[in-house]
């Protein structure tokens, strides 16, 4: 049994919605973490953990959203924090890869979506690209706890996440040829390690660059088996455990 801690859900990426529950449940997987990043994106999302019992969902706006986002949609999204599917914040964060331009105003939504799961007392989902120095000294400022989601930084990185009680939100790419994700998993083990898929994106091998779903989260799972010379179960059961620390679900 696993859980997909992150992944998105929409009719614009899958035709029938109803086929992918049934199939992530015939691949073992009890529950799934959807993210709402955009205001379009909280809408659908809750929607669909209004229809499915397996469904969760964290919602909060994207750092491509810095320049779409104003004062009602916050309001929005302070509003659906009580949604009794909301387990978190996310994904949230700065992304100085397309739009470097934008870091202060990024670092700003960000803040004050970090001072909003303070005053919620949920945990928050991380987006951090090119990033990794401004995304620690933010969530520095707070007392919160949460995920990395994807993370694919250095030892040193994952080791700073982890002093500050973070989980790291693995998936597909540590099955990737050119990833020095593995050795860093070696190193640090499970114990702050989180399954994800961030479906439809980032397929594993033997699927790379086809469409991602979160069925693909026990060929993750098997891979990190095999890297730390454990069972499926063992992965399974530390990571389910992680994901419960975390998340209310
Ligand atoms: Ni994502």
């Amino acid at each position: 049994m696993f859980i997909d801690t992150h992944c998105h859900l929409s009719v614009e990426d899958y035709d029938d919605i109803d086929t992918v529950i049934k199939e992530n449940r015939a691949a073992g997987i009890s529950k799934i973490i959807i993210s709402g990043c955009s205001y379009d994106s909280i809408i659908e999302s809750l929607d669909i953990a209004d229809k499915y019992e397996d469904v969760y969902v964290t919602i909060g706006y994207h750092p491509d959203q810095v320049e779409v986002i104003t004062e009602k949609e916050l309001l929005f999204l302070k509003d659906k924090l009580s949604h009794p599917k909301v387990v978190g914040i996310g994904e949230i964060g700065l992304d100085y890869h397309y739009s470097k331009e934008l870091k202060e105003a990024q670092i700003i939504l960000f803040e004050k979506q970090l001072k909003l799961a303070e005053e919620y007392n949920l945990p928050v989902v991380i987006h951090s690209r090119d990033a990794t120095n401004d995304t620690i000294n933010c969530l520095k400022k707070f007392n919160l706890k949460g995920d990395i989601h994807c993370f694919s930084g250095s030892l040193e990185t994952a080791k700073i996440y982890i002093s500050m009680g973070y989980y790291l939100g693995i998936g597909g790419v540590v099955t990737f040829k050119n990833s020095n994700l593995g050795n860093v998993i070696k190193e640090i083990g499970l114990s702050n390690v989180l399954l994800e898929t961030d479906s439809p994106y980032l397929s594993p091998v033997p699927y790379r660059g086809m469409k991602n779903s979160s069925k693909n989260i026990p060929i993750i799972a098997e891979y990190i088996a095999n890297l730390l010379d454990i069972s499926n179960e063992e992965v399974s059961k530390i990571t389910l455990n992680n994901t419960s620390q975390l998340f209310d679900l």
